[in-house]
């Protein structure tokens, strides 16, 4: 271990490191190293303001409408701080609710970089008016907002049917920012405001600078409006809001401390909180990331469902702790339509769940039903975030799809990965040295198995100095790299976001002369610990630290690095070992003035957006990046893939996995994975095997292991789980063509690769709840199986005469029914939707590289009118080429009256390959008497063909045609 400056800090480091050791072996996660509601001086407030009248009032008169939104102003009755609401309507059926202060003492935080553009906007228009409301329509008179002055409150409807109402229950609460009675603090805040007013001027740009002297103008409408206010009516008595909203200085408001740190809250109260009611709704999703069910659960009387990055050692399952990610996004879906809500937010924030129908059985329900009850369900939802603003986009949907285009139009789609990310990863902390390296390569190919990735975590650099090698165990990183490439397989290396302080170290320099560290309250560089000891944090919200460190990605700058070298960005929450909550203080400053408070769940974000840029840019911006990030946050999908941090080695968490993936599909990130085998502990064959079978049907595959526990290479298990293992991998590989085009529409679309039974069978209430099933695009029913000693697993099929095959056996199911499927360790149930086409290259290779020229196998499944489409992308798999060369091809094929064609399913593509369809199945066939394939030049040829009668199978040879040319399979 490298020195550390001091006796005192060597003994620091010595017990730190010490007790992250014992943090790390410790049996499972300290639930006291973390907040609950009730110890989060803000949520405790928030959640103690009880469903009554709220003291919000809009005042219409305010009414102002633009060309892009409306404003009005509300005004606290209690406290007479007034606010600015800006209602948007944008395109693609969606609008934007925004209220900040009028006139803050300093500006609130507003969310940066996440939204991919100024959402485009659609006029609102004034339906009516009156004394207590204004109804405002948009989406071409489709929708109606109607906000009603006294209690203020927001509805939006499509014809009569009310979707969504906001602040119904009068939950609304915005703490303005305020001065400090006591003359200490009043002395320190008028110095932090006049240092603000410093950093601001340096900062803040000139359409800021007009905004405020618009708000300026605005005054004269707030003295109207509190003389509205006076003439009005008060609400009477005194309730519980109120009486908060009056507390000044509650504990916590000024100070908080937990555990032994101390937050000093310079700014004070600040924290924002609305809700919303979803009549008719009984199914809420998302705001990952919880190791939780996929349908959200009511959380009266529990906690809420807390979004807070953080490094949670050893998390346990099945609650709302907060993980290493935060996605401040929910879908509400009942069988006729699909509503959105984004939280803008990225401070800590909370989500309280409740339900009318709640608790309530089936039996329950149907005597409600039968006794004539006729309440709606109703989901209600109220989101609380520390500071900042409101900013909420609602997404009208009225499909799944259309939500989730809805969604990627604000915040970006999936990036399109590099084919080989969507291949077998080798992974564990850690892979020793080079000659550890070489002999695990070899062991995939003594064994046959195919692998494309082997990683390298942090004991593979000098000391925890990220962009280093271990000179001793890593001599000759490029001929390491060489080697690799030559089989054409790449590497990852781990580059963390916190940096060694150490005055021999290059980077920390670099940064430290830069000034882009992160600053403490005082002033000075923030410092924390992690695995180097003492480090400092680049301050990732500043785009001149983000340009710098990608820079560090260049060839000449990352040493011993080369094109086949990819990056792992672990730690990014950020983990800050001795921090509050084993991150960082909240008090500490951020370019621009911002507290950590206000950015904290985007630090991560900005992490993986700077490495994928120094990626992209060490290749002159040609090649396509791979970054893999612990923390996240809306928008993440636009940089790379995500997992699921440090899981266990135990079915509880393999069967964890699948629902922590889906709801990041849901979320935008679809690039998900958890690390096969279980991070923690040692699994049995049997755990690891099953975490194989289901590791290779999630997006992102890969295995990994804790620096304790017993080497896991897939031959280390005797032969019968070695061939168990490699059977699933290479099935991995011999789908990439279907899953590469389903990334790509996810990059086109936003659907999620991975995806809920209901977003394909959205009428379907009995796929609404369902966590161990899944579908893969819109064509694969996938049941894996998590249940020790399994001998049978229930698999739903859903839809009416939906035909099901079997994709080993081919055995046809007809849907809806509930299948049991009998199964040893070999089967992992996996099913064909009938009516789809499956793209296969069935031929074992090394690396999905080395797959590229490879032909093609067509999988048709018939639905029950003998029809099946899909669809093929193709391009080179790794640069840029297919957005701006539109070097690729997209095919359209279709199986309809008896011939199979192949048509381009987007003219603007072209892309030459070599690849060719070998082979066309086609289940659930009849025998025909001949195959003939006609190609775009009028030619025919007939070609070989066999049927079998027992499974239906009709399988056709060579049709031999490049799978970028037009032709049509006659079946007669
Ligand atoms: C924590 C990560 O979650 C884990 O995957 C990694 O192996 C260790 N950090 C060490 O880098």
């Amino acid at each position: 271990m490298a020195e550390v400056a001091g006796g005192t800090l060597s003994l620091r480091w010595i017990v730190l490191t010490w007790v992250t050791i014992y943090i790390m072996t410790t049996e499972a996660v300290d639930r006291s190293n973390f907040k609950t509601c009730e110890q989060s001086a803000f949520c405790k407030r928030q959640r103690n303001v009880k469903p009554e009248n709220s003291p919000y009032r809009a005042l219409l008169n305010s009414l102002e409408v633009t060309e892009k939104s409306i404003k009005l102003q509300l005004i606290n009755e209690v406290n007479k701080v007034p606010l600015l609401l800006e209602v948007y309507g944008l395109q693609g059926n969606m609008t934007r609710i925004k209220i900040n202060e009028l006139n803050p003492l300093k500006p609130r935080y507003e969310v940066q970089d996440v939204l991919v553009q100024d959402p485009p906007t659609v006029p609102l228009t004034v339906m009516g008016k009156d004394e207590g409301s204004v109804e405002l329509g948009f989406g071409n008179g489709l929708y109606k907002l109607i906000i009603t002055s006294r209690p203020f409150r927001m509805d939006i409807m499509t014809g009569n049917e009310l979707l969504l109402s906001i602040n119904s229950r009068g939950l609304m609460v915005f703490e303005h920012l305020r001065k400090r009675k006591d003359s200490y603090t009043e002395k320190f805040s008028s110095t932090v405001g006049s240092m603000w007013s410093k950093i601001k001027n340096v900062f803040i740009s000139e359409e800021k600078k007009e905004e405020n002297v618009q708000s300026e103008e605005m005054k004269e409408a707030t003295k109207a409006g509190e003389e509205e206010t006076a003439q009005g009516d008060q609400p009477e008595g005194k309730d519980s809001q109120k009486e908060s909203e009056e507390k000044e200085d509650e504990a916590g408001m000024w100070e908080e401390t937990f555990k032994t740190h101390t937050d000093s809250k310079p700014s004070g109260p600040s924290s924002v909180g609305l809700d919303f009611s979803l009549p008719g709704f009984e199914h809420v999703y998302g705001i990952p990331e919880h190791a939780d069910n996929l349908k959200l659960k009511t959380t009266d009387g529990g906690d809420p469902y807390r979004l807070y990055n953080l490094d949670v050692f050893q998390y346990e399952i099945f609650n709302p702790m907060a993980l290493y990610g935060a996605i401040p996004v929910m879908l509400a879906h009942n069988v006729r339509r699909t509503l959105g809500i984004f939280w803008l937010n990225a401070a800590e924030t909370w989500v309280d769940i409740s339900s009318n129908t709640a608790g309530k059985t089936l039996f329950g329900k149907m005597l409600d039903y039968m006794q004539g009850a006729n309440e709606i369900p109703q989901t209600d939802v109220r989101w609380i975030s520390e500071s900042g603003i409101i900013d909420v986009f609602v997404l009208l949907g009225p499909s799944p799809f259309d939500v989730f285009r809805q969604y990627t139009s604000l915040t970006g789609t999936q990036a399109l990965p590099p084919l080989f990310a969507i291949a077998y990863h080798q992974c564990r902390w850690n892979y020793n040295d080079e000659e550890d390296v070489r002999n695990v390569d070899a062991g995939f190919d003594e064994h046959d198995i195919p692998y494309d990735v082997i990683w390298l975590d942090i004991e593979h650099t000098d000391g925890k100095r990220y962009f280093t090698w271990d000179s001793n165990k890593f001599p000759n990183p490029k001929d390491m790299l060489q080697n690799l490439d030559s089989k054409k397989r790449k590497m990852v290396s781990i580059v963390d976001p916190h940096i060694k302080i150490d005055s021999g170290y290059r980077i920390h320099n670099a940064i430290q002369s830069r000034n882009f560290y992160i600053k403490t309250k005082d002033g000075s560089d923030y410092e924390g610990w992690c695995w180097p000891g003492s480090a400092g944090y680049p301050d990732f919200t500043n785009p001149e630290m983000r340009s710098w460190w990608a820079s560090m990605f260049a060839y000449d700058q990352y040493e011993g690095s080369m094109d086949n070298l990819y990056t792992w960005n672990d730690m990014n929450e950020p983990s800050v070992f001795n921090g509050p909550e084993v991150t960082m203080h909240k008090d500490a400053v951020h370019f621009g003035g911002w507290e950590h408070r206000d950015v904290h769940n985007l630090y991560a974000f900005y992490v993986q957006m700077a490495t994928a840029d120094g990626q992209i840019q060490r290749s002159g911006g040609t090649e396509r990046p791979f970054v893999l990030a612990r923390g996240f946050f809306a928008g993440s999908q636009r940089y790379g893939a995500v997992w699921t941090g440090d899981n266990s080695a135990e079915w509880d968490h393999l069967k964890v996995s699948l629902p922590m993936c889906l709801s990041l599909g849901l979320a935008g990130v679809s690039f998900c994975g958890a690390d096969v085998g279980g991070f923690f502990k040692h699994p049995s064959p049997e755990l690891l095997v099953r975490w194989y079978q289901a590791g290779a049907y999630q997006p992102f595959f890969r295995a990994h292991a804790h620096l304790d526990t017993p080497r896991r290479e897939p031959w280390l298990f005797g032969e019968e789980n070695k061939q168990l293992i490699r059977t699933v991998i290479r099935e991995r590989y011999t789908l990439l063509p279907f899953w590469y085009t389903f990334f790509y529409r996810a990059y086109r679309t936003g659907e999620p690769v991975m995806r809920p039974m209901w977003v394909e069978f959205p009428g379907d209430v009995d796929t609404f709840s369902l966590d161990e099933q899944y579908m893969l695009g819109n064509a694969l029913l996938i049941r894996p199986v998590t249940e020790q000693d399994a001998r049978g697993v229930q698999v739903y099929m859903p839809g009416k005469g939906q035909f099901w095959y079997d994709v080993r056996s081919h055995q046809r199911y007809t849907g809806p029914q509930m299948l049991y499927v009998p199964v040893t360790i070999s089967t992992i149930p996996v099913y064909q939707r009938g009516g789809t086409i499956v793209p296969r290259k069935e031929r074992v290779r090394r690396s999905s590289s080395c797959m590229q020229s490879d032909p093609y196998t067509l999988y048709v499944a018939l639905n029950a009118q003998n029809a099946a489409d899909g669809d093929l992308f193709v391009d080179d798999g790794h640069t840029f080429n297919f957005e701006k060369r539109r070097e690729y091809i997209h095919r359209k094929f279709t199986f309809a009256n008896n011939s199979l064609t192949s048509r381009s399913a987007d003219p603007n593509g072209h892309y030459n390959t070599a690849a060719w369809i070998e082979r066309v199945l086609v289940l659930g066939a009849r025998r025909p008497s001949s195959v003939v394939i006609k190609l775009s030049d009028g030619s025919e040829s007939s070609l070989d063909f066999e049927h079998n009668a027992e499974t239906s199978v009709l399988t056709i040879r060579k049709p031999a045609v490049n799978v970028g040319a037009d032709w049509t399979l006659y079946i007669r």
